[in-house]
């Protein structure tokens, strides 16, 4: 019998609404599961806590979650607080301190009717970005001189070091490896004279230690071309910091959009938790409602349970969600349908249990 540990981190807005239907899949495959059982914890953190305490989380936030296998997320943010608070102090700060340095963002089309693009199915716009998610463009490094003088100036500096553009780089080419898929490296050499130069240059001296891997190379501008003209160009990517939040913005939009994207923080070693979470954010202007969707939380399950090495889980989540996807009537007001978030979750438990 394994047993999982999970943090739940709800969080504010919608965050708490889609929380809850990722636990309804989480308590479903433990009662079909005999081999698997999970507990939870929940941490009240985010806003509201904010608000009350002067503080996104305890103190010693990082020592409690620490010991645990996982951490589920809603998500962070509302009116009232300061984006650059709640991000920086409870997200970022996990990511950071927990050396969750691989962002997997799946960018697969489930349905065909769901992408804007024409004459584009589930064929054409099946990949992976592995985007660097611990230094680079948003290390928070930099300066605020003369400020509100005339002269005033601001300084944003990308960090770049050997061993975080290296570890990234790896991971991503021994992805493209085990799943004998291309890599596609994204980056901005022209322009970004220091750090983007040393990116490729990593990029093909670690691409020496996989000659049966096939890389491409693409400027982030074209990429971001091509993302949308010709996506099945691309099997598994690989980029920094920021090129990787925009890109995988487009990635969402050709895939169905936000109630759709998904995303693993994830510190490979295992020496921390790894966190997963919806892309989107709390959704103040449909928080409380009950039509936040939550297949995009559920996504996040079947991108947990494959980090759990339980990928017949993984595959099994991500099947009936595009089985769900077949009968808009089902779905919620995003996607076209009457269904509240909660009777989404049900039904999916449903059809989950029904499919395997
Ligand atoms: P958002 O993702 O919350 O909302 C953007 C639009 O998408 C809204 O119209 C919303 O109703 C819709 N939407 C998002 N998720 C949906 C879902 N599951 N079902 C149906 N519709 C959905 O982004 P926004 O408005 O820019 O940010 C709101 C707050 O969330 C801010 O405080 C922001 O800082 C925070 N945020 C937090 C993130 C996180 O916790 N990872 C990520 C992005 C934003
Ligand atoms: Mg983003």
């Amino acid at each position: 019998m394994k047993n999982f540990q999970i943090a739940l981190i709800p969080g504010d807005g919608i965050g708490p609404e889609v929380v809850a239907e990722g636990v309804k899949v989480l308590q479903a495959i433990e009662g079909m599961d005999a081999s698997i059982s999970f507990s939870f914890t929940t941490f009240p953190w985010g806003c509201e806590y904010y608000l009350q305490h002067g503080k996104m989380m305890d103190d010693d936030g990082l020592e409690q979650l620490k010991p645990f296998d996982a951490i589920y997320l809603g998500a962070v943010g509302y009116p009232g607080v300061p984006d650059h608070i709640s991000l920086r102090d409870l997200l970022i700060k996990i990511r950071k301190q927990f050396d969750q340095y691989v962002n997997l963002r799946p960018v697969t089309l489930l349905h065909s009717s769901l992408t804007p693009l024409k004459a584009k199915t589930e064929k054409d716009i099946d990949f992976l970005v592995i985007r660097e998610n611990s230094e680079g463009e948003y290390a928070g490094a930099g300066d605020w001189l003369y400020k509100g003088m005339p002269e005033e100036v601001v300084l944003q500096t990308g960090v770049f070091s050997r061993k975080g553009t290296e570890r990234i780089i790896r991971y991503a080419y021994e992805e493209a490896r085990e799943s004998n898929r291309t890599l596609t490296s994204v980056s901005k050499g022209n322009a970004l004279n220091y750090s983007m130069v040393f990116w490729d240059e990593v990029f093909a001296e670690v691409g020496k230690e996989y000659p049966d891997v096939k890389t491409y190379s693409y400027l982030v501008d074209a990429a971001s071309l091509y993302f949308v003209t010709n996506p099945e160009r691309f099997e598994i990517v690989v980029t920094s910091n920021l090129f990787g939040d925009i890109l995988t913005d487009i990635g969402a939009a050709i895939t169905g959009g936000m109630g759709l994207a998904t995303g693993a923080n994830v510190n490979p070693e295992k020496t921390f938790p790894s966190m997963f979470e919806p892309v989107h954010g709390s959704a103040p202007d449909i928080a409380g409602k009950g039509i936040a969707n939550p297949l995009a939380a559920i996504w996040s399950i079947s991108q947990l349970m494959d980090f759990f090495e339980e990928g017949q889980w993984g595959r099994a989540i991500l099947h009936t969600i595009k089985r769900m996807l077949e009968d808009k009537e089902q779905l919620t007001p995003d996607l076209g349908g009457k269904a509240s978030t909660s009777e989404v979750g049900d039904q999916f438990v449903e059809l989950l249990k029904r499919l395997t």
